[in-house]
């Protein structure tokens, strides 16, 4: 049995999007009950104003765009990655949930198998393969992520900073279970998860630290939640530490939170990207909030 904390963003519809597959897309969007309609908003209002590489005028956003955000040649760490996910996508284990995150806006039974957490939980490719060269381009010593769920991310992170240490943190005992394994089979079993509530895990994970690199946030998509984890960040980040919220529009609540986020006084840069925003605390860089296309 596994428990799961899913803080299910990346929805059905929400992955369908993400995923491109145009006739899928519009099947769902005529099944109105199982659509988040403030989540379709805020993607039309954020395709509207964001921008390419093209509208962007900070040499650091520009490179990061160009070299990072748009950089979709293929990496043998994507493929053995991938490999998993497939075999994930037919695991016939079920799996009993407990969510202490912000729920799933499809699913909240107790029972699933693998394959249903698989396709409905975790990060689609794309971006994942984005999270995996966001850390790599930060060349982290440390990695934070809130969320391993099976560890697929994890693996991603792992895989780009193959120095760094690596901590992931799961509510849930028996999901962290397959996560190792799943680990162990891409030969990242270096990473540390330490399962348990993000809410009581992360403060000491962030106590004993000197620093924060990189954090990835991907679990309890609710307001208070959110923003506690970036107050409690902030007294170890760094010139380049690099913070990563994932599903930033998933509700009112964590738009608000991303826009608190946004507006406090020690980020200097953010990176919207509807479906992860992207904060950064360089230093000596006018205050700026980027939407980019992905
Ligand atoms: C969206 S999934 C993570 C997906 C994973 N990062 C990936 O894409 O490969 C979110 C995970 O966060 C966990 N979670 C949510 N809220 C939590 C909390 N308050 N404490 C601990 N774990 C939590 C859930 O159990 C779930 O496995």
């Amino acid at each position: 049995m596994i428990t799961d904390f899913a803080g299910n963003c990346s929805c059905k519809p929400c992955y369908i999007i993400k995923t491109g597959r145009s006739r899928d897309k519009v099947f769902y969007l005529l099944l109105p009950q199982m659509l988040n309609f403030q989540l379709l908003k805020s993607f039309i209002q954020h395709r509207l104003q964001a921008n390419t590489r093209h509208g962007v005028h900070s040499p650091f956003v520009y490179k990061l765009v160009d070299e990072v955000i748009y950089d979709y040649s293929p990496r043998t760490d994507y493929q053995e990655i991938e490999a998993l996910r497939k075999q994930l996508l037919t695991d016939a284990r079920t799996v009993t949930i407990t969510d202490l995150g912000a729920g799933s806006h499809i699913n909240n039974n107790k029972q699933k198998q693998v394959k249903q957490l698989a396709r409905n939980a975790l990060k689609p490719a794309k971006l994942a393969q984005l999270i995996y060269r966001l850390a790599n381009e930060r060349k982290p010593k440390n990695i934070i992520e809130l969320g391993t769920c099976l560890g697929l991310t994890t693996a991603y992170l792992a895989k780009a900073a193959p120095a760094a240490k690596v901590l992931s943190i799961e509510g849930c005992p028996e999901t962290a279970a397959v996560a190792q394994e799943n680990l162990q089979q891409l030969g990242a079993s270096k990473v540390e998860i330490r399962t348990g509530n993000f809410d009581h895990i992360l403060p000491e994970v962030i106590a004993s630290a000197d620093s924060l690199d990189v954090v990835f946030v991907d679990g309890n998509h609710r307001k208070e939640a959110t923003l506690n984890y970036f107050d409690w960040c902030l007294p170890k980040v760094h010139e380049d530490s690099l913070l990563i919220f994932d599903d930033i529009y998933w509700s009112k609540g964590m738009e608000e939170a991303w826009n608190t986020i946004k507006a406090h006084p020690r980020v200097t840069v953010t990176v919207d990207l509807f479906w992860i925003g992207l904060v950064y605390f360089r230093k000596g860089q006018v205050k700026q909030d980027f939407k980019i296309r992905y």
